[in-house]
């Protein structure tokens, strides 16, 4: 396995790009199943979990090319069957229920188990797949969903749940008949999924709002699409850049969906303004702030940039909290940081972050993919060497990182472990 090795306390400064987002991609790639003819998909990100997508969409009898920055795909012979050793390295793998439902009138997809944040079900999915008139039976760990064609209906989920809704957008794009979906999740990745759908022909109104509609089409077919820029991982590299006291410009920044993230920052005390070449970060006069933070489905604070602003703020003057409200699970980063000598005490789930002098590096243990994102930017400022383990973690949803750290100064490169 391979370790990232950081030696930390240099600023970082210079252009730093974006990379297709990972959480847009995952659902896309899955909805290639649903359009009849090739699609051609940009800006996608080489990262793990975009190769274990592509050998998922192959055994499901699809015929996928990646060019390390373009997709090509085209449905030859639907299979309807996900396995679980594909399955359990990558729960998003569940997304391929709405389509394999909606074209085939059935789906063998493996239950895809918990994950090191969380118990993660999928309750949410199945039901509105019941209401919609699928039936399920949990047969050795495989979900086996049949159907006799699926019908629009009113769907409300008790949570705007991220996945939930994506698969039902994917379903009832080729539904009989019209769905509404209440209490829709209104992340941009969500919307992103919307946009494909309707580019291959599907009529889908109202997503980032939490009411979407979709008049079921009879088919979809193929087209051209480029997957938006990777919000969490712009927003790790502001982290980087107030870490470290450096300056970054992030080029192909989703400014605009990053307001929660950018507000706090801003109230820390970073400074960060957008030009046509990007978005530069820098800190606004050395001394960061604590805050208050609650994590909430969008446009509230992201989850997935906790784990990024507690390490930043363990270098802030005074305190700060952190409220985990989306993952029963999701403080894992909290003990290795304090092993680099942060303050943080955990209560249930929230954190208090007082914040020290400095942090100093040590050999830690990546978690989950976040978490891996929060100790490299504690080892970019942390004095001395920080050795990374597991970062296998790290590679799931960040495309080339150490290069990309590595160009604009960061001492950081990968080892065996
Ligand atoms: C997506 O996960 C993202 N993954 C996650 O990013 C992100 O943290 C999450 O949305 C929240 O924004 C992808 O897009 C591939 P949810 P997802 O369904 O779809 C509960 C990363 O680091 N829930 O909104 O699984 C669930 O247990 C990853 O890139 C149910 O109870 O998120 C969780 O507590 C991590 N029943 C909460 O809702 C359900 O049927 C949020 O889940 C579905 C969800």
């Amino acid at each position: 396995m391979d370790k990232l090795v950081i030696e930390g306390g240099v600023p970082l400064n210079g252009p730093i790009r974006v990379s297709g987002s990972k959480n847009a991609a995952l659902p896309i790639l899955l909805a290639c199943i649903l359009p009849q003819g090739e699609v051609n998909l940009g800006n996608v990100p080489r990262l793990r979990d975009i190769h274990t997508t592509l050998k998922l969409l192959d055994i499901l009898g699809c015929e996928t090319s990646f060019d390390g920055n373009n997709v090509k795909s085209r449905v030859c012979d639907l299979k309807i069957e996900a396995p679980y050793d594909l399955v359990k390295t990558m729960r998003a793998s569940v997304l391929c229920l709405g389509p394999l439902l909606a074209l085939k009138g059935e789906a063998k997809v493996a239950l895809p188990g918990g994950c090191a944040i969380g118990a993660r079900p999928v309750d949410l999915h199945l039901t509105a797949f019941e209401q919609m008139g699928a039936t399920f039976d949990l047969e050795s760990g495989y979900i086996h969903g049949r159907c006799d064609g699926l019908k629009g209906t009113d769907i409300h989920f008790d949570f705007p749940t991220v996945g939930g809704t994506e698969n039902v957008l994917m379903a009832a794009s080729i539904a009989e008949g019209d769905t509404i979906i209440e209490n829709a999740a209104r992340e941009p990745e969500v919307v992103d999924l919307a946009d494909f759908l309707n580019a291959c022909g599907a009529k889908i109104s109202g997503q980032g709002t939490s009411i979407i509609k979709v008049e079921g089409v009879s088919s979809l077919h193929g087209c051209d699409y480029r997957i938006m820029p990777d919000r969490i991982e712009a927003g790790t590299y502001m982290v980087a850049a107030a870490m470290t006291d450096g300056e970054l410009i992030i080029e192909d920044c989703p400014f605009q969906e990053l307001d929660a993230v950018v507000y706090k920052l801003r109230r820390m005390g970073i400074w960060l303004e957008e030009d046509d070449q990007g978005v530069r970060v820098r800190r606004d006069n050395g001394i960061i702030s604590g805050v208050d933070i609650t994590t909430q489905p969008f446009p509230g604070f992201p989850t997935d940039m906790q784990a990024q602003l507690m390490t930043l703020m363990s270098l802030a003057q005074g305190a700060g909290t952190i409220e985990e409200k989306i993952f029963e699970n999701r403080f894992m980063h909290v003990s290795e940081l304090v092993r680099m000598g942060a303050n943080i005490k955990l209560k249930g789930r929230t954190a208090m972050i007082r914040g020290v002098e400095k942090l100093t590096g040590a050999p830690v243990m990546a978690s989950d993919l976040r978490a891996s994102a929060s100790l490299v930017v504690a080892g970019l400022a942390a004095s001395g060497r920080t050795d990374i383990q597991r970062i296998y973690h790290l590679d799931r949803g960040y495309e080339r990182l150490e290069e990309k750290l590595s160009a604009v100064g960061a001492r950081i490169w990968r080892e065996k472990e």
